[in-house]
């Protein structure tokens, strides 16, 4: 088929993905044909509707869900809002239940299931064991089910996660303090992610991948949560499974390792996360501060999370005095 009206007949003939598309090569020779600017000026209208169809098509046969789709579990209806993130392992997706608003992530790769899993168990482990009080610095696991590939038939784990609007990541936050952030901003910033740390760790669940990407703040209610739980580790004496790449350099030297993960891992990690956002305007005292919980030794830091933020809190009054609350904002 080489014209565009060949092209779009065989669209439109189409019952589903697989009538379509046999490989990658299939979906390229059909976009050619179908793109609005090659397509005859008089079909301009025409072909904008095709090439959109065709792209909803080639989106289903990879899996991945199309804006507008709905997927039914034994519990939910999830409507399909859209794309709005691409982690490193999964592409997360915006979707609406029973009029509330939640995130489906869903692994690229069926490979990675055992991963979703993880965060699944720690998240139900952390809503069981972890104190209701803090319950806010983690997302709620609404449900974590299969989905089948329509096109290869391989199946692939989703969680789906509650959704807090007005988040930023630390990511972020670093982009928009090219020169650092104020310490004194910083300090409530540590202080949380010390507070989730805490009651993570009280449930039994180190986290593992305490990384900027992960640490979302609401900067003008200066909340925190800390996403992607699933690197995280719920057994004694285990490993963190898998290393995000892109930050190979901030993590302890016990994750390459493959030895066991304990608190101390997500201190350090944490740590590590405050010094970069504040880069070279931290005080002496705050970097010798993170330096001791940065010890290449897991044992030779901090263990417990709860002990250090009373340290912490200290050391704040001693440097700024009583606690003020700072107005805080990430400029786009
Ligand atoms: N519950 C949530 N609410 C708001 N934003 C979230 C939430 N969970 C994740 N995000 C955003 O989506 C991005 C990617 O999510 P996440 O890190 O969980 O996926 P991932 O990196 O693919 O995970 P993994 O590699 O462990 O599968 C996060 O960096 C964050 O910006
Ligand atoms: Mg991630």
């Amino acid at each position: 088929m080489t014209t565009f009206a060949g092209a779009l007949a065989e669209l439109y003939a189409a019952k589903s993905p697989a009538d379509l598309f046999a490989g990658p090569r299939d979906y390229h020779r059909l976009a050619r044909l179908l793109h609005p600017d090659a397509a005859p000026p008089a079909r301009a209208v025409v072909a904008a509707d095709a090439f959109a169809r065709l792209a909803a098509l080639w989106a289903e046969y990879q899996g991945r869900p199309v804006s507008g789709q709905t997927i039914t579990t034994s519990r939910h209806t999830y409507r399909l809002n859209g794309q709005i993130a691409t982690g490193d392992i999964a592409n997360l997706f915006s979707v609406t239940y029973a009029g509330t608003r939640a995130i489906l992530k869903l692994p690229r790769r069926p490979a990675d299931n055992d991963l979703m899993a993880r965060e699944a168990t720690a998240l139900a482990q952390l809503a069981r064991d972890g104190d209701p009080e803090y319950r806010a610095y983690i997302p709620r696991l609404v449900e974590t089910f299969e989905q089948e590939d329509p096109a290869t038939g391989a199946r692939r784990a989703a969680n789906v996660l509650s959704e807090y609007p007005g988040m930023v990541t630390l990511a972020r936050v670093a982009e928009a303090y090219p020169d650092g952030v104020d310490p004194r901003d910083v300090a409530w910033m540590w202080r949380r992610v010390l507070v989730a740390l805490g009651y993570a760790h009280r449930a039994g669940v180190v986290h593992g991948a305490v990384l900027p990407e992960h640490i979302l703040i609401h900067p003008a209610e200066h909340g925190l949560m800390l996403v992607d739980w699933c690197y995280s580790v719920t057994t004694q004496d285990s490993p963190v499974p898998a290393m995000v790449a892109r930050h190979r350099d901030m993590y302890p030297p016990e994750v390459p390792a493959r030895q066991p993960a304990t608190p101390a891992t997500d201190i350090y990690l944490a740590t590590a996360c405050m010094r970069a956002l504040m880069g070279s305007r931290a005080h002496p005292r705050l970097a010798r501060f993170a330096d001791g919980c940065t010890l290449p030794q897991p044992r030779r830091r901090p263990q417990d999370a709860w002990r250090l933020l009373t340290e912490f809190d200290e050391l704040l009054e001693n440097l700024y005095g009583p606690r003020t609350f700072r107005p805080f904002t990430v400029p786009r």
